[in-house]
């Protein structure tokens, strides 16, 4: 079927490496410590470590193996599953479509922050309104954001072995290196405020580990459910295609089993890491009100932490900035990589001009977004509830709004069309075990569609609406 030899990843380690450094990414180190301190702390925990071993997992093999067995990104493998499918192959490869509109944005500012702390404007950062005189700037912003982009273009346009996988490969076991430091270095801190209250790191921990039931009602706990279930999803980059075409890189030897354990544990791992690292650090010296800033936490929160701490926190705050760009740029990079990799397969372009074409488009359309703080400024009420700019309505359209639909049909396309057996095929090809398939089949078939339906009612208001009905 195919003339020109496919790129592939070397092997079950380059896989690996790349896919946990797509799955790693702001949303490991910055969505998911502000959600657990929000949502009851080992609560949330608890719950998300649940919901990965079974949704997560469920909707990871079946994005891989789904690639792997098409040999094809998500525009065309639906259809080679089912030539109805085809618009589901479309719907999914919107949402990296309009994930990298903003997502080299986030990645420019994190830029500027190691910029920051190089030239030690660690203080003046930690003053009130700089993050905000930045972004509502027009032209710094841009230049950073170029910067990021330029870096993701260059490791895709080398393409997946020599470009993914070998970025990937020396990244991200120096990722593990500084957070650890950084996490072990947080429990360690204590600190004295105005009033003499001393508030140390172990104190922090277990404010962040210990389920905190206090107001816990049943809606509430759907919430926490709901947060858990969305940060999943972005987390494990599950449900975009990106997994899709990461796996159809993969050779056949590998064991995907083992894959998918090691990249499950790897994302859950860093997530964990970054919670034990930013919410000790934030509570000992702002206190429990430091922790409730929200998606405000790393680029206003960390900086007066940073401060907080002298001379060391100059050190910290670079470290920690080079490890987040780090993690969001492998995961810019398979955003990239699966519109680069679906256009060559459609328009059967090569790997070099594709990525330019890609990386000029979105140079401009980021450019746009960028402008959304600035000159093309408005704010729009979601219909989940929160007031928003530009980037947050394309942020809600694709994670909030198309992931949920997306995750349904493909389960019911897997489930009831070409059925798990399919999916199982591939799972146990070359004599390999698939392990969870009793949970795979119950999951794919009956509890994520029912669920994908529950959180897409959620996050478009009706549910919302529904209930101000029952009251
Ligand atoms: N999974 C990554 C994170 O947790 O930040 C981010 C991500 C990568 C999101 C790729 C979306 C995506 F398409």
């Amino acid at each position: 079927m195919e003339t020109k030899k496919k790129s592939s990843f070397s092997g079950s380690l380059g896989f690996v490496m790349a896919a946990a450094g797509s799955a790693v990414g702001v949303g490991n180190i910055w969505r998911f410590p502000y959600l657990a301190a929000k949502d009851g702390g080992g609560v949330f925990i608890f719950i998300y470590i649940v919901l990965l071993l079974t949704f997560g997992f469920t909707l990871l093999v079946t994005d891989i193996a789904i690639g792997r067995k098409t040999g094809q990104g998500a525009l065309k493998a639906f259809g080679t599953m089912h030539p109805k499918w085809n618009i589901l192959g479309k719907f999914t490869f919107l949402v990296p479509a309009i994930i990298l509109t903003y997502y080299g944005l986030i990645g420019g500012w994190i830029v500027k922050y190691i910029l920051v702390y190089i030239t030690g404007q660690g203080g003046p950062a930690a003053q009130d309104g700089y993050f905000t005189g930045f972004i509502t700037s027009t032209v710094s912003p841009i230049v950073f954001l170029l910067i990021f982009m330029a870096i993701t273009a260059i490791i895709v346009y080398f393409g997946v072995e020599k470009g993914i996988e070998g970025f990937s490969k020396a990244i991200m076991p120096v990722l593990l290196v500084l957070i650890v430091g950084i996490a072990v270095f947080s429990l360690t801190l204590s600190h004295t405020d105005a009033d003499g209250v001393t508030r140390t790191g172990m104190q922090g921990l277990a404010i962040y580990l210990i389920p905190d039931f206090t107001g816990m009602t049943f809606s509430r706990f759907m919430q926490v459910l709901m947060d858990a279930m969305g940060q999943l999803f972005f987390s494990l980059s599950v449900a975009m295609g990106i997994m899709i075409t990461y796996g159809s890189y993969v050779k056949k030897d590998v064991d995907l089993n083992k894959s998918i354990t090691h990249i499950e544990f790897f994302d859950t791992l860093v997530a964990l890491l970054a919670g034990m690292m930013i919410i000790p650090a934030v509570y000992v010296f702002s206190g429990t009100e430091g922790m409730a800033a929200g998606p405000s936490l790393m680029f206003i929160s960390l900086p007066k932490v940073f401060d907080a701490m002298g001379t060391v926190g100059a050190v910290v705050g670079l470290m920690f900035f080079v490890m987040v760009a780090f993690a969001a740029l492998t995961s810019c990079v398979s955003i990239m990589e699966t519109l680069v990799s679906n256009c060559m397969e459609m328009f059967g372009t090569d790997r070099k001009k594709t990525s330019l074409v890609i990386a000029v488009i979105y140079i401009v359309l980021s450019v746009i977004v960028c402008l959304g703080y600035s000159v093309f400024y408005f704010e729009v009420t979601l219909p989940n509830g929160s007031v928003g700019q530009l980037l947050d309505v394309m942020d809600y359209i694709s994670n909030s709004f198309l992931m949920p639909l997306i995750a349904l049909f493909t389960c019911v396309l897997v489930g009831w069309v070409v059925k798990p057996k399919w999916i199982e095929e591939e799972m146990e090809l070359g004599g390999y075990k698939f392990g969870r398939k009793a949970l795979y089949r119950v999951m794919v078939k009956y509890i994520v569609p029912v669920i994908m339906v529950v959180l897409f009612m959620q996050s478009t208001g009706v549910l919302a609406w529904i209930e101000s009905l029952i009251k």
